[in-house]
């Protein structure tokens, strides 16, 4: 029988105070995080760097006690492993090299040539799993092949995900090349995490919410089944977490037809909406709005209290619905944290 209490909540299992961390725990609202990756000269290479990465890692552990700890890394790392040139551009987010033709696409590696990339990250791991204090679950990770896609096809993030939309009405045939290279590495790159010590994996498809109707059950659903069919048969005590952003209905049966141990929500759901339709088939996670660690105050406890309360009658986890961003006030996580844990 699992005892950490965010595997207790993964296992099923109902508990009076749900367990709680939060997206983006390590980042930039917290002075300690911003001196280390000083430190480090730069995000991609605090990302590279075994010991300052596990450091920023356990920085929330050690300031809140959250119960879960996630890996400090990025969803793109992987298309890095694989061959896109990646580089962040201060105050605008990432940049990569573009995908528009087969000629792009061949340029690229294969499955078995991220590792050399990504070695440091699995250092990351082993150096968490002998560090974080043993009541504390560590979360690896990584990105959907469509919400990685979207922004390998682009290089760079966009509004609504148009140039990845575009080549898959246009070249249907490179589109399914990326999706399936990137279905096979994240296989074995969160494969490599669990080897080295990660207890949960999370997918994160933070773009699911743009995929319609059968572009949802093929390229947010099938995926999701692929990946965590592959990794239970490998890792069967491995718990996984999907979060299909803004799926909004489409989280219905989200966590059965893919095989994933919990849904992750995010705030665009009701908590009541969610405890009836998502929760009943298991675990959820969520589902807080970031803003909230802006704002703080008696909003923040009410949307808090009324979030736990929701999700009472069955498995949760607390979170927020996205990450928390680097404007948020650290008191106002503490105070969220209390008011799960205190009422
Ligand atoms: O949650 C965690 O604390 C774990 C680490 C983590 C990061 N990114 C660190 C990070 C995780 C799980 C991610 C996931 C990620 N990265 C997603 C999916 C989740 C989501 O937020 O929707 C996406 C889309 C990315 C890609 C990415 N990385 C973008 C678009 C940006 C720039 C955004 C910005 O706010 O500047 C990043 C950078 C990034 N990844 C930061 C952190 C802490 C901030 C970089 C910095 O310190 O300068």
């Amino acid at each position: 029988m699992a005892q950490k209490t965010i595997l207790r909540a993964l296992a099923g299992e109902t508990q009076d105070v749900p367990p709680i961390w939060m997206m983006r725990q390590a980042g930039r609202y917290l002075p300690e995080y911003r001196a280390t990756r000083a430190e480090a000269g730069d995000f991609l290479k605090l990302c590279y760097n075994p010991e300052l990465a596990a450091e920023v890692t356990l920085q929330p552990i050690r300031r809140y006690g959250f119960d879960a700890a996630i890996l400090f890394a990025d969803i793109l790392l992987l298309p890095q492993a694989l061959g896109a040139d990646l580089w962040f551009v201060t105050g605008e987010g990432p940049r990569l090299s573009t995908i528009t033709s087969d000629a792009d696409f061949a340029k690229l590696g294969t499955k078995d040539d991220i590792h050399k990339t990504l070695n440091p990250v699995y250092e990351t791991v082993k150096i968490l799993s002998k560090e974080l204090p043993k009541e504390t679950t560590l979360i690896g990770f990584a990105g959907m092949p469509w919400t990685v896609a979207t922004y390998m096809i682009a290089g760079r993030g966009t509004p609504d995900q148009g140039p990845a939309h575009a080549l898959k009405a246009e070249n249907r045939p490179l589109f399914d090349k990326v999706m399936d290279i990137l279905t096979e590495g994240t296989i074995e790159y969160l494969s490599m995490q669990i080897e080295a010590g990660a207890e949960v994996v999370k997918l994160f498809d933070s773009w699911a919410g743009s995929l319609k109707g059968e572009d949802f059950d093929r390229y947010a659903l099938e995926p999701a089944q692929k990946i965590t069919a592959e990794l239970k048969a490998r890792h069967p005590n491995t718990p996984i977490i999907g979060f299909p952003r803004e799926a909004g209905e489409r989280y219905i049966g989200f966590g059965k037809a893919t095989g994933v141990d919990c849904v992750a929500l995010d705030n665009s759901v009701s908590p009541e909406w969610a405890a009836s339709n998502v929760q009943v088939d298991g675990c959820v996670q969520g589902n807080l709005k970031s803003s909230h660690m802006v704002t703080g105050g008696q909003d923040l406890v009410n949307e808090t209290r009324a979030i736990v309360k929701a999700f009472s009658g069955g498995p949760h986890i607390f979170n927020l619905g996205h990450g928390i961003t680097p404007d948020a006030d650290p008191e106002n996580v503490q105070l969220m944290i209390d008011t799960v844990r205190n009422g």
